[in-house]
């Protein structure tokens, strides 16, 4: 019955998620929403739902919806839809949905593994073995303690929370900045603004969403409150930091390091990063595990199924 359905589907998804695309609906698949453009008009007009995969800030615009002219659903694949011009969709009465709390452990998880191997140097001392070193000059240099340290979470939503809830067993003391004061244990102390929460932390994790309203909120004077023993750690969306003055910092040591999932333009991302050695660069794999991949999909195809039946999705957005 649903394989009646057409949808567009548009992204960089593996061959278990195309085949449950082609099993659901009458998928016509593209790798990049600009080559949309390429779909016969014939399809183009008649298709009313879109899974999206891509995270360039607003890919989907007005261009793009105009190709799509009865469109009523898109259905993105993750928890951040910065790539998808919300008021674009609401003004066109086209409804959008996301992938929220399946990703929340995976993103947490790799923000305090990015942490801990950053501060424990994981890639000195797997070289060091490697390059015979050990044998030849003994123990390798002492790194940097992170139990029991000081801890900022910058927008304690799901995967702040996740991110403060593990640093908790790693007994640090912790300190959060978001729109709002949240409901926290009594000993988390919320800041009223993100330099305040810089000033008083020796990491600081970036959990926000991405878009225009968290657009370089890590800005250079919260990098440089952070201060030369600080250590920023990015899992939500290049956009938030002012990457310049990031950079400038991590080359002046003005900022002790950093640790990104995420960046501005990826995957070409700003050459200059590859040349410091007081960072840990991950290539945006924050919920990339077979698991949970698994699970992003099969929620991005249930908001497809409930629209279908004329349901309401089960994770909008607007
Ligand atoms: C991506 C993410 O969706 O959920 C998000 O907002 O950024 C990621 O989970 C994923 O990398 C696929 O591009």
């Amino acid at each position: 019955m649903n394989s009646k359905y057409k949808v567009i589907v548009s992204g960089d998804y593996t061959s278990d998620q195309v085949k449950a695309f082609d099993r659901d609906f009458d998928a016509t698949i593209i790798q990049q929403l600009e080559s949309i453009v390429d779909i016969k008009p014939s399809i183009r007009e008649q298709v009313e739902a879109v899974a999206f995969k891509g995270h360039k800030p607003l890919e989907f615009d007005i261009k793009k919806f105009d190709m799509v002219p009865n469109l009523k659903v898109i259905s993105n694949f993750g928890v951040g839809y910065d790539a998808v011009d919300i008021n674009e969709a609401t003004r066109r009465g086209v409804k959008v949905s996301n992938t929220p709390d399946v990703l929340n452990d995976d993103v947490a998880d790799l923000a305090i593994g990015m942490l801990i191997a950053f501060s424990r140097k994981f890639l000195v001392g797997a070289d060091w073995i490697r390059s015979g070193n050990w044998m030849r000059s003994g123990e390798m240099p002492l790194n940097r303690k992170i139990s029991g340290c000081r801890a900022g979470i910058l927008g304690l939503g799901r995967i702040g929370r996740e991110i403060a809830n593990r640093l908790v067993a790693f007994k640090m003391d912790i300190h959060y900045h978001s729109r709002r004061q949240k409901r926290t244990p009594d000993n988390w102390t919320f800041h009223e603004d993100p330099i305040s929460l810089a000033k008083s932390v020796d990491f600081l994790f970036i959990a926000l969403v991405g878009g225009e309203e968290t657009r370089k909120l890590v800005s250079a004077s919260v990098i440089d409150a952070l201060g030369s023993n600080g250590i920023l750690i990015n899992i939500s969306r290049g956009s938030t930091v002012d990457e310049q003055a990031l950079i400038e910092a991590l080359q002046k040591g003005s900022l002790s390091g950093a640790a990104l999932d995420v960046f501005c333009g990826e995957p070409n991302i700003d050459p200059r990063f590859l040349n410091l050695e007081n960072v840990l660069l991950q290539p945006h794999q924050g919920s990339g595990t077979i698991e949970t991949r698994a699970s992003m999909s099969k929620l991005q195809r249930d908001n497809l199924l409930k629209f279908f039946s004329n349901q309401s999705l089960l994770t909008p957005v607007n």
